[in-house]
């Protein structure tokens, strides 16, 4: 049975006994938004970052639900507590509410939004998509044009996954007018003659926290890195691929349409940026008493 613990309009209750209505503006019109946090060793990583998203994803759909930094860092600090600490991946989402009628329209001020948030085990991530590096194919990104905004309607993402998964591959990387934007639930990188290759943060793309940290490490570390338009067509002679997420961390991408990508294995620089990232992990999560 699961016993998670979650958080929902001011409750904190058993996950199985959270009711949700079915007028929710979430479950008719994805009219809504969300964040993924991940917990080590009972603290929230890069909480600033993710919050800072959230109330952007918030105002940019216009969704005012009268919560201060400080009131999401509580609550979700209690339910971080509620769950045990550990290591845990923290979902919540916000919606527009249930008013009692289907209306596109937003509702009546009065109509409360629905805060939702739940924390699941974040168990250690498995070892051979990282030995090994994962497949991936490439498809056409058809989604809307705002996709900064950390929205809750994933259609697009979903299909583009279950198209990679039916042919026989981990993961989707999109492809928009000719460049690169992202992968299904994950940030692109390439790595072209030695230097970091990111798409550049615009409407096109999730602003992902774990990208920008990897800026931040390969920064500091002297790698050099560039944000801008990258064609699609890079991607065949790219030495190195990974996609980026927060709970996936960063995964080397060996095989793209069937075709190894550089010498078919994790690279170098991979290597490194990892090293980087799980020390990086272990200075600002430590372990409790530490
Ligand atoms: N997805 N791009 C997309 C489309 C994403 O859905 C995600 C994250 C990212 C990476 O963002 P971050 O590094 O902040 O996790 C990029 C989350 C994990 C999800 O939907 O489960």
């Amino acid at each position: 049975m699961n016993t998670a613990i979650a958080y929902l309009n001011g409750e904190f209750l058993p996950l199985a006994d959270v009711g949700i209505s079915p007028l929710d503006r979430g479950f008719l019109f994805a009219d809504g938004v969300y964040e993924v946090i991940p917990v080590y060793h009972g603290r929230l990583f890069r909480l600033a970052g993710h919050l800072q998203r959230l109330v952007n994803s918030l105002a940019a759909i216009q969704l005012e639900c009268g919560l201060e930094r400080g009131d999401w860092e509580a609550l979700l600090t209690e339910l971080v507590a509620c769950n045990g600490g550990g290591n845990l991946a923290v979902y919540l989402q916000i919606t527009r509410g249930a008013p009692e009628i289907r209306d596109h329209n937003f509702p009546a001020a009065d109509i409360p939004p629905t805060i939702f948030a739940m924390a699941s085990l974040l168990k250690p991530l498995p070892e051979a998509p990282y030995e090994e590096g994962i497949s991936a194919i490439t498809c056409a990104d058809i989604r809307w044009g705002a996709c900064h905004i950390k929205s809750i309607a994933l259609l697009a993402n979903v299909l583009a996954r279950q198209q990679a998964v039916a042919q026989g591959a981990a993961d989707a990387i999109l492809v928009r007018d000719g460049y690169l934007t992202e992968a299904a639930a994950s940030n692109v990188f390439l790595v072209c003659d030695g230097r970091l290759l990111t798409p550049r943060k615009d409407e096109r793309i999730l602003p992902g926290i774990t990208r920008e940290i990897i800026l931040e490490l390969a920064a500091a570390d002297g790698m050099p890195c560039e944000e801008r338009d990258l064609p699609a067509e890079l991607l065949a002679g790219a030495d190195e691929i990974w996609l980026s997420s927060s709970t996936k961390e960063i995964i080397p991408v060996t095989a793209l349409d069937g075709r190894p990508v550089g010498a078919g294995v994790p690279g170098p620089l991979w290597r490194r940026m990892t090293a980087l990232y799980q020390a990086y992990k272990q200075m600002v999560c430590p372990p409790v008493g530490v």
